[in-house]
């Protein structure tokens, strides 16, 4: 375990078992159709790689990337830094997320999305952490409900760094210096 963690939260079997069974339920619920998967950058990377692998109907993927966080506060401010490539209009959408906290920046993420009028629009989230929830989003694939602590790891960061970690972990209280929780 890496010295900055205090907990593994979740471990790298548990994460590989997750993933798979989020990639069979959503083939099945798919099957015959074609899906664009949105990956919500940076975050989604290591989740989107792994995710796709078990998706069997044709996929298609996309990013945008928005930034809202500046250290583990939310700003509450969200902005498009980078806008997707395609066009969705009439496409089957699924948004690929690391986590939804507050639940801000998967609300603007649909609104913004609904506009350009996909078929259908979707959430998948690796973590769940609903106790700070600000915005009401309705997500339809969740890897892991998670308690209300910070965690890196598997594309997740503080100030950028632990994304390369193959685990979900707990930061040490120590590393997060003043940082309020529920915000
Ligand atoms: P929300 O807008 O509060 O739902 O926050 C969503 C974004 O905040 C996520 O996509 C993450 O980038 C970041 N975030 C929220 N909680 C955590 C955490 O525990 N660890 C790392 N990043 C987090
Ligand atoms: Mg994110």
């Amino acid at each position: 375990m890496h010295r900055d963690l205090e907990e593994i939260l979740i471990s790298t079997p548990r994460l590989n078992a997750g993933i798979k069974k989020l990639g069979r339920r959503i083939s099945s619920d798919y099957a015959g159709r074609s899906v664009t998967l949105v990956g919500v950058l940076k975050g989604c990377v290591l989740f989107m790689a792994d995710l796709v692998r078990h998706i069997s109907v044709e996929t298609r993927l996309d990013f945008m990337m928005l930034s809202s966080y500046c250290g583990t506060q939310s700003t509450g401010v969200v902005r498009t830094v980078l806008d997707l490539k395609e066009n969705i209009e009439g496409r089957d959408v699924l948004v690929v997320e690391d986590i939804v906290d507050s639940g801000l920046t998967m609300s603007y993420m649909l609104r913004n999305l609904k506009t350009r009028r996909p078929k259908s629009l979707e959430i998948c989230t690796l973590l769940d952490k609903p106790s700070c929830r600000k915005a009401n989003v309705s997500i339809k694939y969740t890897g892991f409900t998670i308690p209300n602590k910070f965690v890196v790891g598997y594309g997740l960061d503080y100030n950028e760094i632990y994304r390369n970690l193959p685990y979900i972990g707990v930061l040490k209280k120590e590393v997060i210096e003043g940082t309020k929780l529920c915000r």
